[in-house]
């Protein structure tokens, strides 16, 4: 099936069309500017230009960096706090006219993983954690997606965890790969005290250059880098609004 995946994020927001039965964009991949301040109608605005972009007239898949539970943006770690409680998927129907479903980028990118990428396969519990901007989680049991999760939030030495492992921290904080790897493990292991994972997969950006980090990551899980890149989000869109044609 083909599908129309957009991956909202804080600097652009892009789509293209993804053949949701091979992980494929079969489009070119249209990125515009996110506005600024990105508030939810200029936004949804944007969407709906990519949408009419491809002439599209059919469901489409849409990631949101934030908590979106059956539809409405829930939090805004680094997005604009109007989208709190925002009816998201509602106000991209109503922009677009097509039938939307949105969800969590992170989740979005598990999703694209576990079917095309490193998860493939991989039964057990699993993490996806995108390191970027914000930190994003998503968690599978036996490919099964548990929404939500906020991994990326948990409390570490008092602080957002988010604050110290995300891709800006190391960036900001000019962290050497090091120290930046010390506190990805402090992070992981934590995780691994909670819930025991099979398998830790590392994606955002940065995954690429995963081998200056790894050799400095202690923890007891399997790690692997994703493999979607940042096809990731767009894809894992696709795949979550394939069910709604
Ligand atoms: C947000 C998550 C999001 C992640 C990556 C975090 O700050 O809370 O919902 O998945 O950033 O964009």
């Amino acid at each position: 099936m083909k599908i129309l995946g957009i991956d909202i994020g804080g600097s652009g927001i892009k789509g293209a069309i993804v053949d949701t039965e091979r992980g494929e964009f079969v489009s070119d991949r249209l990125r515009i500017e996110t506005p600024q301040p990105a508030k939810p109608p200029v936004v949804a605005d944007v969407v709906a230009r990519i949408a009419s972009h491809f002439d599209w007239q059919a469901a489409i898949g849409c990631t949101f960096p934030a908590v979106v539970q059956h539809g409405v943006t829930l939090t805004a770690a680094n997005v604009d706090d109007e989208w709190i409680g925002t009816d998201a998927k509602a106000l991209m129907e109503r922009q677009t006219g097509n039938p939307v479903i949105v969800l969590n980028d992170a989740d979005a990118a598990g999703i694209a993983e576990m079917k095309f990428g490193a998860g493939r396969e991989r039964r057990g519990l699993v993490v996806i954690l995108t390191l970027g901007t914000g930190v994003g989680s998503s968690l599978f049991m036996n490919g099964q997606l548990v929404p939500n999760t906020e991994f990326g939030h948990l409390i570490i030495r008092g602080k957002d965890a988010e604050w110290r492992t995300s891709d800006r921290a190391r960036q900001e904080k000019d962290y050497s790969w090091k120290a930046w790897g010390k506190r990805l493990s402090e992070h992981l292991q934590y995780m691994e005290t909670l819930i025991t994972p099979d398998l830790f997969i590392i994606g955002g950006g940065v995954s690429k250059k995963y081998e200056k980090f790894f050799p400095h990551i202690r923890c007891d899980t399997q790690i692997v880098p994703a493999q979607l890149r940042n096809r990731a989000g767009i894809v894992g869109a696709a795949i979550a609004a394939a069910d709604l044609k």
